[in-house]
């Protein structure tokens, strides 16, 4: 097919609600290691990685080496049979939870099922059915993942479910309140006390929360809040749920999961994206007591697949012996710098935040009224884009961009990341960038 062909067959026979990046679609044809390429062959240095799924570099070699072997090995058998690569996956993530203390995992093929896993958990271990949310957060879309989400653009079709409630969030930039960190005392984090007390039964069967708010804008809480949180809910009988579909691996930097920064241990961590580098999978993995609380059957045809696990297993391989944790800690503050360069040259930066490998910017029209640049934001993308610089869009507000490279990228990659986003800055600054 040319690639018109490819955006005309797209655009008829997909859902309408299946939208692209940019103006033009961008058609991808290949991709490897940091790169990737259209359909004209044209190099794009890709700093969102699919949608923070890309860990280790596009098309790895040594974690295809190992699914090619798999794929003509063992296909599939669902989670009906033993198999070895589903097996030695789930006892390697048990290895890296905080503590050692998560040890049962359930396999599926992606962020929304770990998370209707993890929902299902927290009811059967407490007996209760009502859950906590964020405002801005994402959990996926399913029925329930999107009542769980706080973001009205990501609720399609009213997302009605009962008993689930949302918190203010930690989104210190524009903060619920008013209020200014650390005075506040974080207000945000106590005010789940009132919550509980006001929109529950005063039980609750759990709080589900990412460490960082991926789709939200990369929104990172303080030091204090996840603690915080994590006391008021188990005191009214809830488990702590951390959704690390966006920030597990080593993403975040120097830690195998993002809310190991906060010093706290969740009973449950879901996760997807990054473990597969773009194969899909979606895990649960809980503490042998809450597991131990879905009491009665259940299967996923896809879950625990060979392949995919396999694929798993060779990524988490892959981190450590490359010793990604610590590239993205070390070259995750280096970028973080270079952003703050950014920031003190171009104006429309109203916020930088992330942690490591996971960093964003905030656009705003006036750094006093933080009205949100909508329209920059989008603009960004498209100059961006015409430089031959993949990055990602989101926030609530659609202001923000979001940056998640590979975490085996050098800072020679930063370099030319800041070099091209500082030149798509400067285009959209005075307007030269729709003539280039
Ligand atoms: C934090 C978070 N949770 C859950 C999901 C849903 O994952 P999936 O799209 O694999 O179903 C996403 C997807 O972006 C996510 O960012």
């Amino acid at each position: 097919m040319t690639k018109e062909e490819i955006v005309l067959a797209s655009q008829e026979y997909l859902f309408p609600a299946v939208f692209h990046y940019y103006r033009e679609p961008l058609v991808i044809a290949r991709a490897k290691n940091q790169f990737v390429y259209d359909a004209d062959d044209r190099p794009y240095l890709d700093f969102f990685g699919g949608i923070l799924t890309i860990s280790v570099g596009h098309c790895n070699d040594q974690v295809n080496s190992r699914i090619h072997r798999q794929v003509d090995t063992l296909q599939h058998v669902s989670t009906v049979f033993v198999t070895e690569p589903q097996a030695a996956l789930a006892q390697k993530i048990a290895s890296l939870t905080p503590g050692r203390r998560l040890t049962k995992s359930f396999f599926t093929n992606s962020g929304t099922e770990a998370n209707e896993t993890a929902i299902l958990a927290a009811r059967c271990y407490t007996g209760s059915t009502e859950i906590i949310a964020l405002r801005h957060s994402y959990h996926g879309r399913s029925a329930m993942a999107m009542a769980l989400t706080g973001q009205a653009i990501w609720r399609v079709g009213g997302a009605v479910q009962p008993g689930i409630v949302h918190a203010h969030n930690a989104y210190c930039y524009r903060c619920p309140f008013g209020l200014t960190y650390p005075s506040c005392d974080v207000r945000c984090a106590r005010d789940l006390e009132e919550l509980i007390r006001t929109a529950t039964s005063g039980r609750v069967a759990g709080f589900i929360a990412e460490p960082i708010q991926g789709v939200g804008g990369f929104i990172t809480p303080p030091p204090e809040y996840f603690a915080i949180v994590a006391e008021i809910v188990r005191k009214a009988g809830g488990i702590f749920i951390s959704d690390e579909v966006q920030t597990a691996w080593g993403r975040t930097g120097g830690k195998w999961f993002g809310i190991e920064h906060y010093g706290v241990t969740p009973d449950v961590i879901t996760s997807a994206k990054g473990l597969g580098n773009g194969f899909p999978i979606g895990v649960t993995v809980a503490t042998p007591e809450v597991a131990a609380g879905v009491k009665g059957l259940t299967i996923s045809t896809f879950g625990g697949n060979p392949v995919t696990t396999t694929a798993a297993k060779a990524v988490l391989d892959f981190i450590e012996e490359e010793n990604l944790l610590a590239n993205a800690d070390e070259t995750g503050a280096y970028l973080r710098g270079r952003l703050e360069e950014l920031r003190e040259k171009h104006a429309i930066i109203g916020d930088v935040r992330g942690m490591g490998l996971m960093q964003a910017l905030e656009l705003v029209e006036d750094r006093q009224t933080k009205a949100p640049a909508v329209h920059a934001a989008a603009e960004l993308m498209e100059a961006a884009r015409r430089n031959g610089l993949l990055v990602g869009k989101g926030g609530t507000y659609g202001n923000c961009i979001r940056i998640s490279p590979p975490m085996n990228i050098t800072r020679s990659d930063v370099d030319e990341f800041a070099r091209i986003l500082d030149r798509s800055l400067e285009e959209c600054a005075n307007g030269t960038g729709s003539r280039l």
